[in-house]
């Protein structure tokens, strides 16, 4: 088989990890890549869909998989279905669960998927006055894609006014902010589940771990993930029956009763309150760095999860019983300002994970970053802290210029 993946992250490093170890994986190819996929197959520099397609094409893929939501929702598996290219995710209008928030709240609230009350809002001055009434902390999402900068817990009126200007008359984000989602603020802790799709059945991998924050304690700006671990040590199984019954089962609804079935990822991004599990978000793809520690403990092919998953069949997935933990190294300054093309030293001295490059390319025969997340360790161990002390054993090998990580990822 010939397999395409979209994408350049941490995530996609593991996905090639994985299917790399299949026999049956002749060729891989990855639009961009990376330094690990660079070593695994063969990176290409494309990125308009209609490129991608041609390439597919000619290059006889026979299956693509879409690391990033932006070619899904901009149409991807739309515009290679017309040419019978087998593609791993959904359509334009189901990736809209993920591209657009007023879409995918509207669909929450239509078959009764418990999330954050919110009401959506097109026209500034119905906002503003809006926001006059409501209890803060409160929360003001951009609907359409921001970068994953687009969501502001606002902590006053004044914080809201601000937030509201700046998306919908000011624009910071394009056409991604001239809609709105304000929505009730929840406290808890959050949850990531993964499941595949198999056009009729959602299978849902365990739960996983995020830390979003970019300092220590959970401080600091958010980012797209400082580490993860898996299981979640949080998420107990009363979470999880809750989480099917009031989330999963729904939300099956709902695809079937919008014509919505699609062969992919689903990915539930969840706030657990003492008043049990919220869905926040959809993605409709694998969550970066979620992928990494899932993919460290599924014991199954993932070719042949995701054959099933193509084929309709139903699947039995399987983890490790033991626990992951991922820690991503990244550039000073991210997720504001920060410089690359500094040079990676000390992998050959990582002995007890694995390293997964993310935003770091080779140059001539040194790898060097490229970008703000730049590589991820990643472990299994019995417990936390066995998976925890390899990973930062390893971590303290190798560096960078103005690298930094969390010191705190998988500590409880
Ligand atoms: P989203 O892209 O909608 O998942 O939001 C990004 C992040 O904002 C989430 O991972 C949460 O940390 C936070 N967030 C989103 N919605 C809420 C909410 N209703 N209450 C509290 N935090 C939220
Ligand atoms: N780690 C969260 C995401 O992939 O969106």
């Amino acid at each position: 088989m010939r397999i395409l993946i979209i994408g350049e992250g941490g995530r996609e490093s593991a996905l090639a990890a994985k299917l790399q170890k299949d026999s049956r994986v002749t060729k891989m190819f990855f639009a961009n890549g990376n330094a690990t996929t660079d070593a695994i197959g063969k990176n290409v520099h494309l990125s308009e869909i209609k490129e991608l397609r041609d390439f597919a094409i000619k290059e006889k893929v026979d299956l693509t998989i879409v690391g990033p939501e932006a070619p899904l929702v901009a149409g991807l598996k739309d515009e290679f279905k017309k040419h019978d290219l087998k593609v791993f995710g959904p359509t334009q209008k189901v990736a809209s669960l993920e591209g657009s928030k007023a879409f995918s709240k509207k669909f929450m609230q239509t078959y009764d998927i418990k999330t954050a009350k919110a009401v959506v809002f097109d026209a500034y001055n119905d906002a503003k006055e809006y926001i006059q009434t409501q209890q803060y902390p409160l929360v003001v999402k951009a609907s359409g894609l921001a970068g994953g900068k687009g969501v502001v817990i606002c902590e006053t009126l004044e914080e809201a006014e601000a937030t509201i200007h700046d998306f919908m008359i000011r624009r910071v984000f394009g056409d991604a902010g001239i809609r709105i989602v304000i929505e009730e603020y929840l406290q808890g802790f959050e949850a990531s589940i993964i499941a595949f799709s198999n056009g009729e059945k959602i299978f849902p991998c365990i739960a996983a771990k995020d830390y979003k924050k970019a300092g220590k304690g959970d401080t600091g700006p958010n980012t797209g993930g400082m580490g993860t671990v898996a299981p979640s040590p949080e998420f107990t199984q009363e979470h999880y029956a809750d989480f099917e019954k009031n989330i999963l089962e729904p939300t099956l609804k709902g695809l079937k009763g919008e014509g919505f079935s699609f062969k992919g990822i689903i990915f539930f991004g969840l706030m657990v309150t003492k008043n049990g599990a919220y869905l926040l978000e959809y993605n409709m793809r694998f969550g970066d760095p979620e992928t990494q520690v899932l993919m460290a403990l599924m014991e199954n092919n993932l070719l042949d999860v995701i054959q099933d998953c193509m084929n309709g069949k139903d699947l039995e997935l399987k983890f490790k019983d033991e626990k992951a933990v991922c820690l991503v190294m990244c550039s000073g300054g991210y997720p504001r300002n920060f410089e690359t093309g500094f040079e990676i030293v000390g992998e050959d001295k990582v002995k007890h994970s694995q390293l997964l490059y993310a935003g770091a390319v080779k140059k001539g025969d040194a790898v060097v970053s490229n970008g703000g997340r730049v590589l991820n360790i990643v472990a299994t161990g019995a417990t936390y802290e066995d998976a925890r002390k390899k990973v930062y054993e390893d971590a303290s090998h190798v560096h960078f210029d103005y690298g930094f990580y969390r010191e705190d990822i998988g500590k409880f």
